[in-house]
């Protein structure tokens, strides 16, 4: 259940069996010319959506604006800087941990946020250990970050659906998945050459001249609702099991 769906008298029966809940966070970035600047946010929200119904868990509310100041060169793309994130994080988690939550499983979806999400977890555990205190009294707070793609089915799936044009940014299946998820957003763009130049890239401005449509290695023309409905029908039992797992650990 979205926690924004719940009333607080349903908040407060959930905390008495579970202290789990799932946090999805994306980016509102360029996505190449058939991808919705949305794309990030959008797939972490439907995955925890559906990850939360598997796992009988709450989905917290979307971070939707990540760390993406290397897609500053292209129209419409929003970044938060990694200090603003950190804080971001660590306000929605102790805003949640004041009521009793302690397991809270970041379903990401911009490989951009990785290392501020990593960053923000330690804020996080400083101020907790002061804030909640009491070692071995109440129950510790935990943190952590997966990726929706770090699922083994998607990963074995994008492999068979897209080889070599799944590539690292626009990704054939991130596109997929919006997609199915949105199939009235579905975008007809010419893609020249149909798989994007790879490589690494520094600021706004570089990243615009060595990918001047904006896709890295990827083919998203490839991408097509039904692909999307296989992905994300791989990825919701892997990471309901890693939620789940997660929740119940030390
Ligand atoms: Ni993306």
């Amino acid at each position: 259940m979205l926690l924004q769906h719940a009333t607080w008298i349903e908040a407060e029966a959930y905390l008495k069996r579970s202290t789990g809940i799932i946090m999805p966070i994306g980016s509102t970035e360029q996505h190449g010319p058939n991808g919705l600047i949305g794309t990030d946010a959008l797939c972490a929200e439907v995955i925890a959506r559906g990850v939360g119904e598997a796992a009988d868990a709450f989905v917290g509310p979307t971070i939707g604006v990540g760390m993406a100041v290397h897609h500053m060169g292209f129209a419409g793309s929003m970044t938060v800087r990694p200090s603003t994130l950190i804080q971001i994080i660590h306000d929605y988690v102790l805003s949640l941990a004041h009521h009793g939550f302690r397991r809270f499983f970041f379903l990401n979806g911009h490989g951009g946020n990785i290392a501020t999400i990593n960053a923000a977890f330690y804020e996080v555990y400083a101020a907790a250990e002061g804030v909640l205190g009491k070692a071995g009294v109440d129950e510790p707070l935990r943190c952590k970050l997966v990726n929706w793609w770090d699922s083994p089915q998607v990963g074995a799936l994008s492999r068979d659906l897209f080889g070599a044009d799944e590539g690292s940014h626009a990704t054939a299946s991130e596109v997929a998945v919006t997609q199915w998820a949105f199939p009235d957003t579905i975008k007809q763009a010419v893609l020249d050459p149909p798989r994007a130049p790879s490589g690494r890239f520094h600021g706004p401005s570089d990243f615009r001249r060595r990918y001047p449509d904006g896709r890295i290695g990827s083919n998203p023309g490839l991408a097509s609702p039904e692909k999307g409905k296989r992905l994300y029908d791989a990825a919701v039992p892997d990471l309901a099991q890693f939620y789940r797992d997660f929740v119940a650990g030390e």
